[in-house]
């Protein structure tokens, strides 16, 4: 354990268990597709057990996967041996990324903006680490445009039971509002409607490329 552990095993585990079938129903092609043409040193904002690491182009020199959460941490660590670039797993939090000023190409946040405790400052150190020009890539759910979908995610993200059960995850979150916000020019945006369980309705989703000033 270190202090900036968030042990969170009940979630761990269940978050590992759902991906399986997040990931044949399209998760992965959106991971493909967040990492595509890549390149020089990444930093991995709360990489979970590792799900992107396959997707990693072989023109990245060396990923930096920051993870929290020990149960995760501990299978990002083994996903970290299999990948075809090299992979650094360690302990951290967003709001205080153990990585120096300005030494990253890009940063990548995916399905973890929800979860941040403050994206505001969650996307100040991104932009922190970041090199001038450096890109923000994000996939990541927010919450949505039209009744009644907007009222009954706001209600379940208010209500403190969701982000109690779901690893800290807020549903009505306008990331790609924070993103610029944070002073990031959004090149690329795609907005879609992804259901990663059989049971979950359409939630729509962001994915994209921002760029640091
Ligand atoms: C839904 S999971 C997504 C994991 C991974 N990014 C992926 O795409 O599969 C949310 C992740 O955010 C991490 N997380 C939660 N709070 C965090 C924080 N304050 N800083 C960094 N990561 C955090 C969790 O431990 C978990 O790994």
């Amino acid at each position: 354990m270190t202090t900036t552990d968030i042990s969170r095993p009940r979630f761990a585990r269940m978050y590992m268990r759902a991906a399986g079938t997040a990931e044949g129903s399209g998760a992965s092609e959106h991971r493909r597709r967040l990492l595509h043409g890549l390149s020089g040193t990444v930093v991995e904002i709360g990489a979970g057990h590792g799900l992107n690491f396959p997707f990693y182009p072989t023109q990245v020199d060396q990923v930096i996967a920051i993870e929290p959460e020990p149960t995760l941490r501990a299978q990002a660590e083994e996903a970290a041996e299999r990948a075809k670039v090299s992979v650094r797993v360690l302990a951290g939090t967003a709001d205080q990324l153990p990585v120096p000023d300005e030494s990253a190409d890009a940063a990548i946040a995916s399905l973890v903006l929800c979860s941040v405790p403050d994206q505001r400052r969650a996307l100040a150190e991104i932009k922190r680490v970041l090199r001038s020009d450096g890109e923000l890539r994000f996939y990541e759910h927010v919450v949505p445009r039209c009744q009644p979908k907007r009222a009954l995610l706001q209600l379940v993200d208010h209500s403190g039971l969701w982000p109690k059960i779901a690893g800290g995850c807020h549903p009505a979150r306008d990331t790609t509002e924070a993103i610029m916000r944070a002073g990031f020019d959004v090149e690329e945006i795609e907005r879609f409607g992804f259901a990663a369980q059989r049971f979950e309705p359409l939630i729509p989703h962001i994915l994209g490329k921002a760029r640091r000033p």
